[in-house]
């Protein structure tokens, strides 16, 4: 079929030279807007609660913590500090030795769900092209012209599959955290309601799930290694969640961008309801104290 056709194809040379007629450029300028906002504002609240620098005038340090909402009787806690891990204090901060007191909360843990989106297949296809130009686009011209593929440093995108692994037991985890959200307690009286921070909780949970779950890592330890689906039972039950992970996955860009979307709106929504700065109450749907 490529009789008649001199290859390589010949392309414009210079930076994002191309012969395309579409608006390219649209996709990866808006991906830096969005992974540049996500990332700064994750930084910042990720630091927010430390003891050192800058960020010792906010939070924790400045005497009220902006990590979980606790004004009402619930406890609603941020999925950017969970597990809440506080040096000296509860079961996991008495693993942490005190000398490490300055640090946020959220340092401790925020590794695991970074690794994992950072080494999540669709977003390394967007920051490549967002902030790398590697390519800048389909028959765009780049920068430059090597290309050696994820090799050296990016062999730790190789480590996708473990943070994958890793995220699995964070999903319990916050599905504990939007249950605590719904147990209102004060003095001796004990009661359920749901408030909006809680339904925020809950969301986010399912749109961890729903980007977990359509991970292309999760799709292949389920239904990788088998060649019978039919044959077992076990088998029968592989195929059934290999289905529903490649339903999944079919949409993993949506859930990728959605849920981090999600997870920094309930991040600011206890952040707002904590800083005396925005005089926000969490507003209670039903039921409570
Ligand atoms: S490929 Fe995106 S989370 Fe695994």
């Amino acid at each position: 079929m490529t009789e008649g056709i001199k290859l390589p194809l010949p392309m414009k040379k210079g930076f994002a030279a191309t012969d395309r007629v579409d608006a390219w450029w649209k996709g990866p300028t808006a991906m830096v807007a969005y992974l540049g906002f996500m990332v700064a504002y994750a930084t910042w609240r990720g630091m927010m609660e430390s003891d050192f620098w800058y960020f010792e005038e906010f939070g924790r340090s400045a005497g009220h913590q902006t990590m979980a909402i606790e004004s009402q009787g619930s406890h609603v806690l941020s999925p950017l500090f969970s597990p809440l891990i506080i040096p000296g204090e509860g079961t996991m901060g008495s693993l942490v030795p005190m000398w490490l007191a300055w640090m946020s909360p959220a340092m401790f843990i925020l590794i695991f769900p970074a690794g994992f989106r950072a080494t999540c297949y669709y977003y390394r296809k967007a920051y490549y092209r967002a902030f790398m130009q590697q390519p800048t686009g389909c028959a765009v011209s780049k920068p430059w012209d090597e290309y050696s593929g994820e090799t050296g440093l990016l062999l730790v995108q190789n480590l996708h599959r473990y943070f994958m692994y890793v995220m699995l037991i964070y999903l319990p985890i916050l599905s504990w955290d939007f249950w605590l959200s719904v147990n209102f307690h004060e003095g001796d009286v004990d009661a359920y309601g749901i408030s909006f921070g809680s339904i925020c909780l809950l969301v986010n949970v399912l749109m961890l799930a729903g980007y977990t779950f359509g991970c292309h890592a999760f799709r292949h330890v389920i239904g990788g290694g088998s060649n019978n689906w039919t044959g077992s039972p076990i088998g029968r039950i592989k195929y059934r969640l290999w289905k529903l992970s490649t339903s999944l996955n079919e949409k993993h860009k949506e859930w990728a961008l959605y849920s981090l979307f999600w997870v920094m709106f309930t991040d600011f929504y206890i952040y707002a309801c904590t800083d005396p700065m925005f005089g926000w109450t969490d507003i209670i749907l039903w039921g409570g104290l």
